[in-house]
């Protein structure tokens, strides 16, 4: 069956191409490279053994999407294709709104009329706002969240949640990603942040790398166990992974019409001060550090209960947090 995967080419994009593939199904990617590299491509073809067709289309494009429903008999679509820096949503606000919601609309007005009902959704625990209680389970309450860009992904769900509930044959999940880390095993494909990196673990890799100077651990006076900020890091093969499970659940699902939201982390949190121990561990080598003040927007801790998503999608995160930062640190060694 074919998917049609929007961002494809993305982090979390081409490492689900990976799974989808090795799942028995035929990915197919549409992406306008607008924060991703042609040569993704490249390293999915030497992992896959053969090249994925790619369309580099812009998804708030209808007519692009049409032309691609027309020609290919898609199955199912995973969404992950949007502007996702936190910081730069904030200055832009028009430009999240525009992108992340219009491409939603334009994904589901062609979709509809296409008969395509099955539909997987990126979306991310930044829905949770600074949750109250710990850990997160679906039913906490969602609150506006942090930044715009946590917003449009709010907006997203519910975008979802309406269309189901106002009686259109969808099937719709979405996942809640918390913090997704790590690479292919094979060095292949893994995280490309343009510029200096927002996340954690690129600006980790990047400063072992010597590219960056050192880290600065943004706050140590957090109400935690070690004063950093604690955080669910799940690999991204993991995470690919949960995709495939959530396909898979759709296409199983009896009834026509379908709404949910599921958690995809690991459960377990970890603080910035863990990650640099662990990963001064994996690396064989000290990290240069400094404790510098708190990130405006940060929460002081979240880390998902996944009890649903286990149970639903029959699946669990597998790989260890060891194993996330080797891998991670084995492809920035790759694209030194
Ligand atoms: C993790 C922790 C920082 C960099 C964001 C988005 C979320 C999702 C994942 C898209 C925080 C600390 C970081 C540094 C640091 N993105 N840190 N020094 O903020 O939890 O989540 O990315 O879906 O939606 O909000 O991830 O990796 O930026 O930060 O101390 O140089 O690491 O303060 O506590 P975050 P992050």
């Amino acid at each position: 069956m074919n998917v049609l995967v929007t961002g494809g080419a993305g982090f979390i994009g081409s490492h689900t191409v990976v799974a989808l593939h090795e799942a028995g199904f035929n990915p197919i990617i549409i992406d306008d490279f607008s924060n991703s590299q042609r040569s993704v491509l490249d390293g999915l073809e030497q992992i896959i053994g053969k090249r994925i067709t790619c369309y580099e289309e812009n998804c708030c494009d209808p007519k692009a999407l049409a032309a691609i429903f027309d020609t290919e008999k898609i199955g199912g679509v995973i969404h992950f294709a949007a502007h996702k820096a936190v910081g730069e949503s904030m200055e832009q606000p028009l430009k999240y709104y525009r992108n992340n919601l219009d491409s939603i609309l334009s994904l589901l007005e062609t979709m509809v009329p296409a008969g395509v009902k099955n539909l997987i959704f990126s979306s991310s625990c930044t829905v949770y706002g600074n949750p109250e209680q710990l850990p997160v389970t679906e039913n906490t309450p969602v609150q506006a969240a942090m930044s715009v860009y946590g917003n449009t992904k709010r907006i997203g769900e519910e975008i979802f949640r309406d269309l189901v509930s106002t009686g259109h044959p969808m099937k719709i999940i979405s996942l809640r990603y918390f913090n997704p880390i790590g690479a292919h095993p094979s060095a292949l494909i893994g995280e490309l942040p343009s510029g200096v990196p927002n996340n954690l673990v690129p600006f980790v890799t990047q400063t072992a790398a010597g590219i960056r100077k050192e880290l600065t651990v943004y706050g140590t006076d957090y109400d935690t166990s070690d004063g950093s900020c604690i955080r669910d890091y799940i690999h991204v093969m993991d995470l690919a992974d949960a995709h495939v499970a959530a396909i898979r659940r759709l296409l199983d699902l009896p009834m026509p019409i379908h709404y949910d939201v599921l958690n995809v982390g690991t459960g377990n949190g970890n603080s910035v001060l863990e990650i640099i121990k662990t990963f001064e561990k994996v690396s064989g080598q000290p990290l240069p550090y400094v404790l510098g003040k708190r990130r405006p927007g940060d929460i002081p801790s979240i880390y998902a209960d996944v009890t649903k998503s286990t149970e639903k999608l029959n699946w669990k995160a597998t790989r260890s947090l060891e194993e996330s930062l080797a891998d991670a640190w084995r492809w920035q060694q790759r694209i030194l």
